[in-house]
């Protein structure tokens, strides 16, 4: 449990609170490249509770600046783009990326109005499909972020996304949170004798077999420069006696899950504060080696019911929410054919994660020995969030520089014995 005031400082993200300052050290996912189009519309984006426009100018430069035009509050997201900037339509005025007021048509030649009016603007930086954002101080912005996807081109990479309706920090301990998987997944991930999923040649086996119905797994945390990462140590179907099945899962600070996929394919999370009700949820899946054909991609996004179009509306709003239950179907459960009603292993994390209310009380839950990794990453966190507050000391993952392209989770049998942070590296070859 934390108190009702650890919770806030987990929770809130807002620009004057110490995770809400914590957060605006890093780069931030803010949109994806292909969402803004050379001198095509803004994209309105809610980002830590501020609300922006990213875009794409004409010359293919990108910027993001605050929603509301500073002369009377118009939406730029209705705005021209043009190459000196945004035109807001009301009367004219153009901002830039770099936070100026490059015109004000409206006002009498020779007015130095425009050189007064200051309004939000942030760097952004395009890593492999993703747009990311550092909202803090400019002269803090740590050096580019760069995840093992960064390099390859968009043909490789998957990225299925939805808004959680819920607070930052509940989305990311469920990935932080191996237990879960053999009761609300149990419909998806089942026991499979002998091999390792990563062994797997068919991916759609490969993606929900596990070697392993040990639904108790014992969980071991190892501190990383990043934040941490923790096994999930389970007696495995085949040798229990002789090994031991181990799942490792890496927490990236402050919003990122790295963890295993099938051989040739990696995957990793994001959990980005919209504000601090809801989180811009991304699953990223990439090949290393060849390209994601559509077929394969049509078959994620149904698996997972991330489906524009089926499960949620193109602003990636949710058709199952809690006014229907997440569609949860009784009929299903009754008869035997599934465990949790909810179709789609994301749609089964998104139904428990908002269930729990927009911020979950945690001064009333009572955590057990499988919340191990779910604790340590609110210490990481809020420690690191409290200190930056205290003396400004340099956030989780800040203090030296690290190549993220090398991250590496893992998976498979260590002998029973041996130690799995002896045998699984920290980082790829
Ligand atoms: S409100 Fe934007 S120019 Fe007047
Ligand atoms: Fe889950």
């Amino acid at each position: 449990m934390l108190t009702a005031e650890k919770n806030d400082v987990l929770c809130r993200t807002g620009a004057n609170t110490p995770m809400g300052r914590l957060m605006r050290r890093y780069w931030l996912p803010v949109c994806l490249g292909s969402d803004l189009v050379a001198g095509g519309a803004p994209k309105r984006v809610r980002l830590l509770g501020e609300d922006l426009v990213a875009y794409r100018s004409p010359d293919g430069s990108i910027g993001l600046i605050e929603e509301a035009c500073p002369h009377r509050g118009v939406s730029l997201a209705l705005a021209r783009n043009e190459e000196c900037g945004l035109r807001c339509l009301y009367h004219g005025w153009v901002m830039n990326g770099d936070g100026q007021v490059v015109e004000t048509p409206a006002e009498p030649e020779g007015s130095r109005m425009k050189e007064r009016v200051r309004f939000s603007s942030y760097p952004l930086r395009e890593s492999g499909v993703f747009v990311f954002a550092c909202m803090g101080p400019r002269e803090l912005a740590p050096p580019p972020l760069d995840f093992e996807f960064a390099d390859l081109p968009a043909s490789h990479v998957l990225v299925m996304r939805s808004v959680e309706e819920c607070n930052w920090a509940q989305c990311i301990e469920g990935v932080l949170d191996s237990a879960h998987s053999n009761y609300l997944h149990s419909d998806g991930i089942k026991p499979k004798g002998g091999l390792a999923l990563t062994e797997e040649a068919d991916l759609k086996l490969a993606q929900f077999a596990r070697p392993s119905n040990d639904g108790a797994p014992r969980l071991e945390v190892e501190p990383q420069p990043y934040g941490f990462r923790y096994a999930a140590l389970r007696r495995p179907l085949k040798d229990p006696d002789v090994n031991t099945y181990v799942r490792i899962t890496l927490f990236v600070a402050p919003v990122y899950a790295i963890f295993p996929a099938p051989k040739g394919w990696a995957s990793m999370q994001m959990f980005v504060p919209i504000d601090d009700d809801r989180t811009m949820f991304y699953y990223v899946l990439w090949k290393r080696d060849a390209p994601i054909d559509d077929e394969t991609r049509e078959r994620y996004l149904i698996q997972h019911g991330m489906k524009v179009g089926v499960d949620m509306d193109e602003n990636f709003r949710k058709f199952g929410n809690r006014d229907n239950n997440w569609l949860q179907d009784r009929e299903l459960m009754q008869s035997g054919r599934s465990f949790s009603g909810i179709p789609g292993i994301n749609t089964e994390d998104f139904a428990v994660q908002e269930s729990m209310g927009r911020i979950v009380d945690r001064t009333r839950e009572h955590l057990g020995a499988s919340d191990l990794a779910v604790i340590h990453f609110r210490r990481t966190m809020i420690d690191a969030a409290e200190r930056l507050a205290r003396d400004g000391a340099n956030p989780v993952g800040l203090a030296s520089p690290a190549d993220y392209r090398k991250l590496a989770s893992g998976e498979g049998m260590a002998p029973i014995g041996e130690d799995w942070r002896r045998l699984f590296p920290t980082e790829l070859a």
